[in-house]
């Protein structure tokens, strides 16, 4: 008998087809974000469950889906995911690292650059039949090639940004992160280490990456923002919550920095009404690694991991993050 996994959203057919070849798959055809009871209910019975970043992974469901084995996420970010009580229960857990790097530094640099230039602004301003006439100083931004870069967590997505502003657009690179990267590259990137505040004082444009836990629960707020220079810009292409999106929104408010870009929200699909108000905010509905290929790319991902840790034989899973587990006798057999 196959074993059993559960597909949480819609997905690609094919990748379908693939966990098809492998196990009996349970669906969701209508793209409705299940509930907890739903997802709970969806669950019995199943060894493996394919999820995004749109479904809480905690240690009451795992208690209560005793089969599971295998939690394999098509995301980067696993915040939605209980790492410490999956692995305490034995549960493999795997995220889709690498593949969306290069798509999410691409939007990231977008929005910095939608952001500085007024683009949005720009657009709206054209749609509601306002602009009349040329002016020396209509939706004037700032320049991006050689502003100073600034890059709050330099792990892959950061440095995939530091180097298109290095190298793309000669931005000198400033960053802040847990730990230092190593100098050969840091200096391939040209980008120099600083402390969080000289980070906020100083850059020009500043793009935040960081992965969201407690730790970096509004890690940008009042205080941070104030430090900014009013004609500097943030970009958020991390996660929600990493930024005070009320604290933002007065900041743009009251032109205490020039303008922003998100892509993501503190409580999203819902955006802060602050924000929603202010001209000077591009905003975008979570599509940091849209393009097909991409997400292509992360569904693959995530099904491979299920097949090494659910198909016969096991192997190893590519992208685990708690590897360790498969030292253990596997749960629910
Ligand atoms: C995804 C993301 O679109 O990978 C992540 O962490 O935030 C996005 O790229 C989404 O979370 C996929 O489920």
């Amino acid at each position: 008998m196959k074993p059993a996994v559960l597909v949480t959203r819609r997905l690609f057919d094919d990748v379908i087809a693939r966990l098809r070849a492998t196990f009996d798959v349970e669906t969701n055809d209508a793209d409705q974000v299940w509930t907890p009871d739903e997802l709970r209910a969806r669950l019995q019975g199943k060894s493996g469950v394919f999820v995004t970043g749109t479904e809480r992974i905690d240690g009451a469901l795992l208690d209560v889906c005793p089969m599971l084995r295998a939690v394999c996420s098509m995301a980067v970010g696993y915040n939605n995911i209980d790492l410490p009580a999956c692995t305490a229960r034995g549960v493999l857990v795997s995220n889709a690292p690498d593949v969306l790097t290069e798509t999410t530094a691409d939007l990231g640099f977008a929005l910095m650059m939608a952001a500085a230039r007024r683009v949005a602004e720009g657009e709206r301003f054209l749609r509601r039949g306002e602009w009349t006439q040329w002016s020396v100083d209509l939706l004037c931004g700032s320049d991006v090639h050689g502003a100073t870069l600034g890059i709050l967590g330099m792990g892959r997505i950061g440095q995939a940004v530091a180097r298109r502003g290095a190298h793309g657009f000669r931005m000198p690179v400033i960053y802040h992160n847990r730990s230092r990267l190593d100098p050969a590259i840091e200096a391939e990137l040209g980008a120099r280490y600083v402390s969080k505040e000289e980070l906020l004082r100083t850059a020009d444009h500043l793009v935040i990456v960081v992965p969201y836990s407690a730790a970096s629960h509004h890690l940008v707020g009042a205080v941070e923002l104030a430090l900014m220079k009013p004609t500097a810009t943030l970009t958020n292409i991390a996660r929600g919550g990493i930024v005070d999106d009320a604290a933002l929104a007065v900041a743009l408010r009251e032109g205490r920095i020039a303008a922003a870009g998100l892509d993501v929200f503190e409580g999203e699909p819902s955006v802060h009404p602050g924000l929603l108000e202010v001209p000077n905010v591009v905003l975008t509905p979570h599509v940091g690694s849209a393009t097909l290929p991409t997400r292509r790319a992360m569904a693959n991902l995530a099904v491979d991991n299920l097949v090494a840790v659910l198909g016969t034989p096991a192997q190893r899973p590519p992208t685990a993050l708690n590897p360790e587990v498969l030292q253990r006798p596997p749960r629910g057999v």
